[in-house]
């Protein structure tokens, strides 16, 4: 069973420690993220883009995967299936493809836009249970061909998008999709505590987990981000183990060209991308 993200997150909040969104691109994603969620004892999130949700055939063949092999493989963690960077009809799809959990991104949108458009969502998804994440402030870099700028949100702006009602909070502080830059400036904490100052108990998200540096993530852990979102860095991990597969001539040895043989380090190099992020945010033992 699919859970929404609200419970776990309010306990994150409370813990002082972060749940992980880790996207999702095929079956061997999937599974390596759940596994080493059950075996670590760990609430899990896992996310979907509007461009893997294509890519995996639509949001139905993902919500129908997710829920059998939840079943299948006797997952008893909590797990969101979560639409990430949703547009407005995106969430719409998800909703209707039993999504547990949505976010929509408005933060393209002039702010009373988004306000507007978070709000109709945030009534809908009450209606049916499902927790929802608001974005103000871009966050950089380039995700599926969304490309934002890599804003500084305004913490007045992301507490009136807060009090709509809406579960989590993705605000921009200065973090980016993707790999950082040699010259990246580092996380904004002022922004981040004035952030948590003005919405209290909401669970705030920090997205681009990829190489944030294990010290800021402690510390925007202890400024009140409870959700943190990662990909870039488990298809590096995915990629690099994969090449060391076939370079090492592995798929020309016997049945190296197996495809549940050529994509088992790769699956297994996830698992431990996970674990690590699983270990550094502290959700460990707490589903
Ligand atoms: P990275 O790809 O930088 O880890 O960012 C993931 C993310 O924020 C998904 O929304």
């Amino acid at each position: 069973m699919l859970v929404s993200a609200k419970e776990m997150l309010t306990k994150a909040k409370q813990g002082k420690y972060a749940v992980g969104q880790f996207n999702i691109n095929n079956l061997e994603w999937t599974k390596a993220i759940l596994l080493t969620a059950e075996e670590l004892k760990s609430p899990v999130i896992l996310g979907v883009s509007e461009g893997a949700g294509k890519y995996m055939c639509g949001f139905k063949t993902v919500t129908n995967m997710v829920k059998a092999m939840v079943e299948e493989l006797n997952i008893t963690v909590p797990v969101a299936l979560h639409l990430d960077h949703g547009s407005y009809e995106g969430a719409k799809k998800c909703i209707e493809a039993g999504f547990s959990s949505i976010m929509f991104d408005g933060s393209h949108y002039p702010i009373e836009e988004n306000i507007e458009k978070t709000k109709e969502l945030v009534d809908t998804c009450n209606r049916l249970g499902l927790s929802l994440e608001a974005e103000v402030g871009a966050i950089g870099g380039e995700e599926d061909g969304v490309i934002g700028g890599g804003e500084v949100a305004d913490p007045k702006e992301c507490k009136m998008i807060a009090d709509l009602g809406v579960t989590m909070l993705a605000a921009g502080i200065g973090n980016i999709h993707g790999k950082y830059p040699e010259n990246w400036a580092g996380l904004s904490f002022d922004t981040l505590d004035a952030i948590q100052q003005l919405t209290g108990d909401m669970p705030l998200v920090l997205h681009g987990g990829t190489g944030i540096p294990a010290d800021m993530i402690k510390k925007a852990i202890s400024l009140g981000v409870s959700k943190i979102n990662v990909n870039t860095e488990c298809q590096l991990s995915f990629a690099a183990a994969t090449r060391k597969y076939i370079e090492a001539g592995k798929d020309l040895q016997g049945k190296g060209f197996d495809p549940r043989k050529l994509l088992a380090d790769g699956t297994e190099a996830i698992k431990e991308t996970v674990k690590e992020k699983m270990e550094l945010f502290g959700s460990v033992g707490k589903a």
